[in-house]
């Protein structure tokens, strides 16, 4: 290793404080885990305050269990000497217990930086935009075609893990229609145990959405296992991979594809299409395909939403403002005898309450369902 120059030393595995520093005696190099370097690389990564909070709290359980095999280890070492709770012991004890501290004071924090974005996750669900969220094995492109989507500069590298927090834009579909997304951090096989509440509550965005985005880099050699690694995390959440209509498969990086290859992929996006498991195929590096995908969201949103004419008073000023903030609000004009006629778009779960309050005479000849297909 010294020969090679090789100053660092990444172990596809967990090592035990003890194996470290073996590993790094033998190699005369810096050696890290798994764990270690998912940390490291959620650290740098980190960019809400929630993000830093819950890598930090990661990063401080680690170490603590590390502290533990440690613990052991120096036993070993002391019990030569014929004396028990030295100052080996009352030094792990009070790191231990420094280190339980500051997890308890993180977690503290993180309780209130939560309520906070629950509020504010509240007040973004009253705006009757729909949520698309993003989802996907880590280095499929998420911010590549979030970049392409919203024309914004997210850091996309070629780099695992480029995107920790989610991160939220407001979007312009063809038809006028309006979408929140949300990208979000890649997946990964076997996260360490640890790291799971960290990496799980950078997805509640993911269960909110209205829309689900799976993309895929479909030309990389592993994509089936990627795709059930996926599946897998996904039905943890409690997204059904293969019953919830909210999901929509991307294939992307299609421009690497021979044209072999892509020819059988359009076939298999085609068969799965037609079983109402929508796939598209796109390069969000090229673009291709692109517009493709924004009618398919559109398309997906429009689905079972349900539309009504208003007539308005113009007197029915609270009336206004509440279907400016529940509903999607797609025309509005003012009549000769001066009330406001809109055409407005709702979720099917808020149908009722618009018929409620604005067609309590039951003149429900006014609704009618957007097949928009
Ligand atoms: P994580 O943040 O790790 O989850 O990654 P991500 O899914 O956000 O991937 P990202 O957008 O950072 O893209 C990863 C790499 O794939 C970058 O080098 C991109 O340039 C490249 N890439 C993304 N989309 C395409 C594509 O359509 N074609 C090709 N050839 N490369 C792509």
């Amino acid at each position: 290793m010294r020969n090679e120059d090789i100053d660092l030393v990444i172990m596809d595995c967990a090592l035990s404080p003890v194996q470290q520093r073996n590993l790094e005696k033998a190699f005369f190099a810096k050696v890290i885990d798994r764990t270690g370097l998912i940390l490291e690389i959620f650290g740098r990564r980190a960019r809400t305050r929630e993000g830093t909070l819950q890598v930090e709290l990661a990063h401080l359980a680690y170490q603590k269990s590390r502290l533990v095999r440690s613990w052991t280890h120096l036993e070993r070492q002391r019990g030569g000497f014929g004396f028990l709770g030295g100052p080996g012991e009352t030094q792990i004890e009070t790191d231990r217990r420094l280190i339980e501290v500051r997890m308890k004071r993180i977690e503290l924090e993180l309780a209130s930086v939560k309520r906070t974005r629950g509020l504010h996750r509240k007040s973004r669900r009253t705006v009757p935009y729909p949520i698309v969220a993003l989802v996907g094995y880590t280095n499929a492109g998420k911010s590549t075609l979030f970049n392409d989507l919203t024309q914004s500069k997210v850091l996309a590298e070629d780099m695992l893990f480029a995107t920790l927090d989610p991160t939220l834009r407001r979007v312009s579909l063809p038809h006028g229609g309006e979408i929140i997304l949300s990208d979000t951090v890649g997946f990964i096989s076997d996260l360490p145990t640890m790291l799971v509440s960290a990496f799980r509550a950078t997805l509640e965005e993911v269960l909110e959405a209205d829309v689900i985005l799976h993309v895929r880099d479909i030309a990389h050699e592993d994509a089936e296992a990627q795709l059930a690694d996926v599946e897998t995390v996904l039905s943890q959440l409690g997204v059904d991979p293969s019953g919830d209509r909210r999901l929509l498969e991307v294939w992307n990086k299609a421009d690497l594809l021979d044209p072999d290859a892509l020819t059988a992929a359009q076939n298999s996006a085609q068969r799965r299409s037609a079983a109402a498991r929508p796939v598209i195929i796109v390069s969000a590096l090229t673009g291709q395909g692109m517009a493709g995908l924004r009618e398919a969201i559109e398309h997906r949103l429009a689905q079972g939403r349900v539309t009504f004419d208003v007539s308005l008073e113009p007197e029915n000023g609270s009336g206004l403002g509440w279907l400016y903030e529940n509903t999607e609000v797609l025309q509005r004009t003012t009549a000769a005898d001066g009330s406001t006629l809109l055409t407005i778009r709702v979720a099917p779960e808020r149908a009722e309450r618009v018929r409620r309050k604005f067609f309590a005479d039951g003149r429900e000849g006014q609704a009618s369902l957007d097949r928009a297909s």
